[in-house]
């Protein structure tokens, strides 16, 4: 529970009775509930939608449905489900309504559903509907061993991109090659610009940011002509940048918003939520297997997204 808005420290685990879906509900037996860096942004106060506590965090679940409200068609108890919640799925039980479940696909386990749609709808999102990827295009990820990178270069990889990943620590570049990117920097000991124009041969196409900070400008700067710059989070923090670097190159920058702009878009988000599972099904993408944590430690792997301990995804396992 986020009882004050605030650190992860400040999450407290609450006993409550199990909830009974009302008319239109189905109530989910949580087995796995995806960890995002946006659950520590929500509990902080510090996303761009504000929500008053007391709520349980928690966006991303998987599960099986044990109870269905009056009304309720098309989902029976017994299916195996994912969903996206704003809130809530950090929990043994959550009721939602019938229409935000989604038939678990086979081959897909209940860790990597609750763990994949924000990346890969995010990812699909950007790379394809925001832009446009051509095959050879050399994409630079940044945060590339976090969970919303690393669904960037597997999408950017099956558009048969080139793709360069850029992380902090030896254990996440080394996520970033095994997910496709065929070179890593560490913008710790290499000059980030430099070295993306040196690897993409005098420049890269596109540069996907869910990190901002220092190294947005040195990846804007590393992009060659027509290059395009995904706006996508800003783990350390808003840059500022001056527009002449975008007038330079005849370079674009792009706003990356897909909560928002599924909010608006349900019917399109479906569609391209359907996308990314054809594409799974395909073999063309595919999710990490997450690190699996008890539900108990929901604070604590909430702290090591904030902190930037984790790497690729992590879930709660009730
Ligand atoms: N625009 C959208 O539609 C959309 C959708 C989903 C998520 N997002 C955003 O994407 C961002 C990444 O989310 P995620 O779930 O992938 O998180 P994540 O798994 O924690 O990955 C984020 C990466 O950011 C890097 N980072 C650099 N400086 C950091 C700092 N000071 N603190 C924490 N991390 C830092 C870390 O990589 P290094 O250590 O290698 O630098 C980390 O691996 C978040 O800002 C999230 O809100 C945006």
């Amino acid at each position: 529970m986020c009882k004050e808005l605030g650190p992860p420290e400040a999450l407290v685990i609450e006993e409550r009775s199990v909830p009974e879906p009302r008319a239109g509900e189905v109530r989910i037996a949580v087995r796995a509930a995806g960890v995002n860096y946006v659950d520590g942004l929500i509990a902080a106060g510090r996303y761009q939608i504000r929500i008053e506590p007391p709520f349980v965090p928690g966006s991303e679940l998987a599960g099986v449905v044990d109870a269905v409200g009056e009304g309720v068609t098309g989902v029976g108890v017994g299916d195996r489900v994912f969903a996206t919640l704003g809130t809530g799925a950090f929990s043994e039980y959550v009721t939602v309504r019938a229409s935000q479940v989604i038939a678990l696909p086979d081959g897909l386990d209940f860790a990597r559903a609750a763990s994949f749609q924000q990346s890969y709808c995010t990812a699909l999102f950007a790379l394809v509907h925001r832009t446009t990827v051509h095959p050879d295009d050399v994409v630079l990820v940044l945060g590339a061993g976090g969970g919303v990178g690393l669904a960037a270069i597997d999408v950017a990889r099956s558009l048969g991109a080139r793709v360069i990943g850029v992380a902090s620590t030896a254990e996440k570049r080394a996520l970033a090659t095994a997910m496709g990117a065929e070179a890593v920097i560490d913008p710790a000991t290499e000059d980030l610009k430099t070295r993306a124009r040196e690897l993409g041969g005098g420049g890269v196409d596109v540069v996907y940011d869910p990190v901002g900070g220092e190294l947005a400008e040195q990846a804007l700067r590393a992009l060659r002509f027509d290059g395009r710059f995904l706006v996508v989070g800003f783990t350390a923090g808003i840059p500022r940048v001056a527009l002449n670097l975008v007038l330079l190159n005849n370079r674009t920058v792009v706003g990356v918003e897909w909560g928002g702009w599924a909010m608006r878009n349900a019917e399109a988000n479906g569609a391209l939520l359907d996308d990314v599972l054809d594409r799974i099904g395909r073999g063309d993408l595919h999710p990490v297997a997450p690190e699996q944590r008890p539900l108990e430690g929901a604070g604590s792997a909430v702290a090591d997204l904030i902190e930037r301990r984790a790497h690729g995804k992590i879930v709660l396992v009730p």
